[in-house]
């Protein structure tokens, strides 16, 4: 099974993907974790991106089809992928249509309003990756994390104006991809306004009706 995850920030792409390649037993490719990490390693990419990523804008087409193309040769792909943060343009899109067939894409639909909320009070475990939300998924512990005891971070790019241009970089760039792969007829649209294990289902019933 071969998937793409689109939608706003904080729409919930990645909660929605950690339970979904649990369910699925296939890889989760999530475009915005593999530039952190090179942000965080300080190579020549990370360098690139760190500022674009602080302000809320894209990296470029060409890297990204570059990174994409190189991480779904890998053998954790075999039995199929989520990508969660790509494509994000309609090039992206196109060329990834010249390098595998995908099979659906599921759109996670939330006003502006509810990501804007949501990203600003969200948390991450830098060590095992898990995240949190202080308004609707709080750790037992305030600032740790219930898996590894970690004290809980905040992302760069999750501040209110940073998050403003994200949500408006996904209008003008991003959501032409929802008629491109209505267009396709392999789309299905959730509410991502409903519980987290509620869109689960419903993105769950969608993919195997
Ligand atoms: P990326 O990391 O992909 O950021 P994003 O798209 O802005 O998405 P987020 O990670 O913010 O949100 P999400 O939808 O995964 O929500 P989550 O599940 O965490 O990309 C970062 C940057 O990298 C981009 O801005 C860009 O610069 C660059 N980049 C990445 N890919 C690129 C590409 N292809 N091309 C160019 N540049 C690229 O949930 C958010 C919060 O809400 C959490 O706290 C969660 O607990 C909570 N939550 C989730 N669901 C619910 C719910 N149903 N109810 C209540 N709370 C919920």
């Amino acid at each position: 099974m071969k998937l793409v995850l689109i939608g706003a920030p904080a729409a919930g792409k990645g909660t929605q993907a950690a339970r979904l390649v649990k369910h699925y037993g296939i890889a989760h490719i999530s475009t915005g974790d593999m530039l952190r990490e090179e942000v965080a390693k300080g190579t020549e990419l990370g360098k690139e991106a760190k500022s674009i990523m602080a302000s809320g804008g894209l990296v470029s087409d060409e890297l990204m089809i570059a990174i994409v193309k190189e991480r779904i040769q890998k053998d954790d792909c075999k039995n199929g992928f989520i990508l969660d943060g790509f494509p994000r343009t309609v090039v992206q899109a196109e060329k990834l249509d010249e390098m595998v067939k995908v099979d659906k894409v599921v759109y996670i639909n939330a006003p502006d309003d509810v990501m804007l909320e949501r990203l600003t009070a969200r948390q991450t475990c830098p060590k095992c990756g898990a995240t949190y939300n202080k308004l609707f998924l709080p750790s037992k512990v305030e600032g740790i994390c219930d898996h590894c005891a970690t004290e809980l971070t905040q992302r760069k790019d999750d501040t209110v104006e940073a998050g403003r241009n994200r949500i408006k970089t996904f209008h003008e760039q991003s959501e032409p991809l929802v008629g491109f792969y209505t267009e396709k007829g392999i789309l299905i649209e959730v509410d991502g306004t409903m519980p987290i294990d509620e869109i689960t289902n419903a993105i769950v019933k969608g993919l195997d009706a």
